[in-house]
């Protein structure tokens, strides 16, 4: 097997525009070996384009994604609507691992191992369509973990979810990340940000205003944007710094 570390991640003066507007704008960042970091920041920032971005669905109108090493196969995502096949929950497994050319056996057992990891194999033969969302969404992460990729991107797995499922998705992320998967994750939700953050990127704007580990990041951050987020002020038209409105 091929084991080369597709880590470090680096991210140089990436900007995305579209219509002249700076969706991401001259972003540099490099994502190394470790564990799981959070990308925070208000509605509209800017995260879910990052992390296209990153994961290679959208080309940088200018600067580079640039990974260590080819990342074919070995990087996987999870969207924030994740789109289920008309299959049952086995087989969108199955599915996703046949496209990495896996033999039958194979998929079968890992299949049968992830869906017990995230406690859906009950529900092995259902179909998937008719599953909760909080249940789809264990299933989209089911379905990137069985494919073992060094690095997984996830785009607010628990929107939309109560707090119970929440808690349920949150630890299988966990998991996910004991099992050495390199977690990077897109929150608008501090709490779960705290909960479940080594290290933070808070943007805001297309704009990366802070990046830290989340002990500093949380209890001295720098910038101030981030400060008023952490103080759960609407970022979107009030500026801390001047106290006035932002058009
Ligand atoms: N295809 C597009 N065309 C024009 N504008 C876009 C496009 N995609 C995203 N945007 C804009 O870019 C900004 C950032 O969007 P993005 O979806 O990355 O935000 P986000 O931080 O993920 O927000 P949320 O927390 O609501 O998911 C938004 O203002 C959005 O309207
Ligand atoms: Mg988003």
């Amino acid at each position: 097997m091929n084991t080369d570390t597709i880590l470090p991640l680096s991210l140089d003066n990436l900007s995305f525009r579209i219509d002249g507007k700076k969706l991401i704008n001259n972003l540099s960042h490099r994502f190394n070996a470790g564990s799981k970091t959070i990308i925070l920041g208000p509605n509209g920032a800017g995260k879910s384009l990052l992390l296209r971005l990153c994961h290679g669905l959208l080309e940088p109108t200018s600067g580079s994604v640039a990974w260590h090493a080819d990342p074919a196969h070995k990087q996987a995502m999870v969207f924030q609507r994740p789109v289920m096949l008309r299959r049952s929950v086995a087989a969108n497994v199955d599915y996703a691992l046949s496209l990495k050319g896996l033999d039958p056996r194979t998929r079968a057992i890992r299949t049968g191992k992830v869906l017990e990891r995230t406690g859906l194999a009950h529900l092995a033969h259902h179909q998937a369509r008719v599953l909760s969302f909080g249940e789809q969404q264990k299933l989209a992460l089911a379905r990137a973990w069985a494919l073992k990729p060094q690095v997984l991107f996830l785009d607010e797995p628990t929107a939309s979810l109560d707090p119970a499922a929440t808690h349920a998705i949150e630890d299988v992320i966990k998991a996910i990340d004991g099992s050495g998967t390199r977690i990077i994750m897109t929150t608008h939700d501090l709490a779960q940000a705290k909960r479940l953050a080594d290290d933070v990127l808070f943007i805001h704007r297309g704009e990366l205003l802070e990046s830290a580990p989340a002990e500093s990041f949380f209890t001295r951050p720098n910038d101030p944007q981030a400060r008023a987020f952490l103080e759960g002020q609407l970022l979107w038209w009030n500026n801390p710094e001047t106290g006035t409105e932002m058009q």
